[in-house]
This record gives structure tokens, C-alpha cells and sequence, in this order.
């Protein structure tokens, strides 16, 4: 388990394109974190690391996932508004879970039970206006 306090938005970002570095293809992340812990903005940075500027990334207000094509193909997960685990089936997570490419997924406990069992988990805690404890479970 490795623990990082960062203070600002930039150093999340630099965080999350640094942690990106040991990322490869086939690999799952969990972000958890509350409502406007900085889970966004890590996928920022991190698509940086695979040659991406940040502002690819979107919060989808109705897409459970956003595709970003970098390097390797990015599935930019957002579950917060699925209901069931079952919505998260009908729109064939399993097949990006299993495919080529790299999930990193907001609000995984919303799937949890149809996630493999070696997802790399990261945690987002807020600490202060702008201080985030980032807690990477590896
Ligand atoms: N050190 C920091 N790292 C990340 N975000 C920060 C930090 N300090 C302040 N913030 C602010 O916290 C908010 C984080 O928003 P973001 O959309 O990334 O959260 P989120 O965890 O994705 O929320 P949601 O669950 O709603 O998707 C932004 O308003 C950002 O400016
Ligand atoms: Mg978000």
C-alpha cells in the first residue's frame, strides 16, 4: 500500500500520470472516492500518460462509459447512476474488462460483484479544501 498527500488539482493530476506509467494493457482500476473527492481529475492526468491531453475527459451525464483512444484504448467508466449491476451487463462491461484495453472506473462498488478479482484499487479521501490523501492499494 503506497500513500500520497496531494494539495492541489496539478498535483493529482501529475499523481495519477505518473501512476500511469505501470499501467498495461488488460489492467482494471477502482477509484473510490466520494462525491467530488478528485476521481475525474485522476483520469486526467492519467490519460496524459498514455499521450492524451487531459480535456478528452469528460463526467458523462448519461454514458456509463466514455472511450478514449490513446496509446491503448481507455474505458472511462462512471457508474454512479446505474441502478442495477445488470445495466453495467447490458452495455458489455465485461467485454472491455476482458479486452485490450485499460478500465478505470468510478464508483466501483456500484459493479463490484462483476469486476475480476484483480482490479488495482485506488482510494481518493478528502482531507481539506484542496488536500486529497490518494491511497493505492498495491
Ligand atoms: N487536490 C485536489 N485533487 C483533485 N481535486 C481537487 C483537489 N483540490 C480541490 N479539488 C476539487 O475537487 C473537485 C473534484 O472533482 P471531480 O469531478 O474530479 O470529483 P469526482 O470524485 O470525480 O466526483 P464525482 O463522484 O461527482 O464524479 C473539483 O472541483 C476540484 O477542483
Ligand atoms: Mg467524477
Amino acid at each position: 500500500m503506497k500513500k500520497y498527500l496531494s494539495h492541489s488539482v496539478i498535483e493529482t493530476e501529475k499523481l495519477a500520470e505518473e501512476f500511469s506509467r505501470d499501467i498495461k494493457e488488460g489492467d482494471i482500476i477502482c477509484l473510490s472516492g466520494d462525491l467530488g473527492a478528485g476521481k475525474t481529475h485522476f483520469v486526467r492526468g492519467f490519460v496524459k500518460g498514455f499521450g492524451l491531453p487531459a480535456d478528452v475527459v469528460s463526467s458523462p451525464t448519461f454514458a456509463i462509459i466514455n472511450e478514449y483512444d490513446g496509446e491503448v484504448p481507455i474505458y472511462h467508466f462512471d457508474c454512479y447512476r446505474l441502478e442495477h449491476v445488470s445495466e453495467a451487463l447490458e452495455i458489455g462491461s465485461e467485454e472491455y474488462f476482458y479486452g485490450n484495453g485499460v478500465s478505470i472506473i468510478e464508483w466501483p462498488e456500484k459493479i463490484r460483484e462483476i469486476l475480476p478479482d484483480y482490479t488495482i484499487d485506488i482510494r481518493i479521501l478528502v482531507t481539506g479544501k484542496e488536500e486529497r490523501e490518494i491511497i493505492f492499494s498495491f
